[in-house]
């Protein structure tokens, strides 16, 4: 039987945007962010495992960025290119962040918090745009996304096409 996580501290009801795979990738983004901040009380952390887990964080939140431009592209959503635009500097300032802080607990503990913050935003507004055309229209439709999509992972689990930010 499949181990029952508890819920992040961060996550509410209201988050819930009705599709499955991304409301539990929402879960855990936000899990990973109190996980990143009970590694940080550690008290004998080296620089190279600070930016370790934070260079791991931004590799999940682009895992998940990629399966909801996925998704909306499959279905031709309207906002996919603006949306996968906000993804993208999102991206490219997390990398930026943490290449220049995130080796140092108060870097990471920022970079983690701006984080949390940018993704409740994210969720509660742009996120519930696309969810709300997907609920109009996927229906049984998204089961064959999903298998479209399992088809193109690798050996990791992760899509394929992964492109480079
Ligand atoms: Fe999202
Ligand atoms: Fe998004």
């Amino acid at each position: 039987m499949e181990q029952q996580l508890p819920m992040p501290t961060q996550w509410h009801e209201k988050y819930k945007v009705g599709i499955a795979e991304i409301d539990q990738q929402h879960m855990d983004l936000l899990r990973h962010v109190e996980t990143i901040h009970a590694m940080l009380a550690h008290p004998k952390l080296t620089k190279t495992s600070i930016r370790a887990t934070m260079r791991e964080f931004a590799e999940h939140v682009k895992f998940h960025f990629k399966f909801e431009e996925d998704l909306m592209f499959y279905f031709n959503f309207n906002d996919y290119s603006t949306h996968k635009e906000t993804h993208k500097f999102l991206l490219m300032q997390l990398k930026k962040l943490v290449e220049e802080n995130g080796d140092q607990v108060s870097g990471a503990r920022r970079i983690a918090n701006f984080l949390q913050s940018w993704l409740v935003g994210h969720i509660s507004v742009d996120d519930f745009v696309y969810a709300k055309q997907f609920n109009q229209i996927a229906g049984e439709e998204y089961q064959l996304f999903l298998e479209h999509r399992q088809g193109r992972r690798d050996s990791e689990g992760r899509p394929a096409t992964l492109d480079d930010v």
